[in-house]
């Protein structure tokens, strides 16, 4: 099973697909290098330059890689830019994040990791096991 990692040439990207790498489980690295830095991949590791707004080319790269699953860590989250630019980081995470969800809708892949961050006002919530608000990750091999 190869996972396709967005926002891979980032801070947590890049240490996603050094563990994978490092455990043996097949992986896609995507980026549009709008933040992050090209050497953080690994060299072993297949390299899209890529935005997830580019639909047709995640879906090209999914099919050429067969592809099962996507772990989106891409995120336009830059402290001041994102607050001044807010319709440009709404394109890259919302429109992005949609379109990501389109393309794989089409390839009919099912399986996706997100990591995202706790809204403003969201208040103080305690997750526990059976939370509805939850979340179990989990990379199965096959
Ligand atoms: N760093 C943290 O402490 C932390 C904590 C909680 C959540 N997160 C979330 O994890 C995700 C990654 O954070 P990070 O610290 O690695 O950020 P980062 O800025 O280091 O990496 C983000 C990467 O995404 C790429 N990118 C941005 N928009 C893209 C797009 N539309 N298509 C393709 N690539 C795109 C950038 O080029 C960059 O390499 C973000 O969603 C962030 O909100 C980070």
């Amino acid at each position: 099973m190869t996972w396709l990692i967005t926002g891979a040439a980032g801070y947590i990207g890049a240490r996603v697909l050094e563990a994978f790498t490092m455990a043996g489980i097949p992986a896609v690295a995507l980026d549009s290098l709008v933040g992050g830095d090209r050497d953080f991949v690994p060299v072993a590791a297949p390299f899209i330059h890529a935005s997830t707004l580019h639909c047709g080319k995640v879906t090209q790269s999914q099919e050429d890689h067969r592809v099962s699953g996507v772990v989106h860590l891409a995120g336009y989250k830059y402290a001041g830019k994102s607050v001044k630019e807010r319709l440009v980081a709404y394109e890259y995470n919302g429109t992005g994040a949609a379109l990501l969800l389109k393309a794989m809708d089409r390839a009919g892949l099912r399986r996706i990791v997100f990591v995202g961050r706790r809204l403003r006002n969201a208040g103080r919530v305690n997750l526990h096991r059976g939370h509805p608000h939850s979340s179990r990750i989990a990379i199965r091999r096959n």
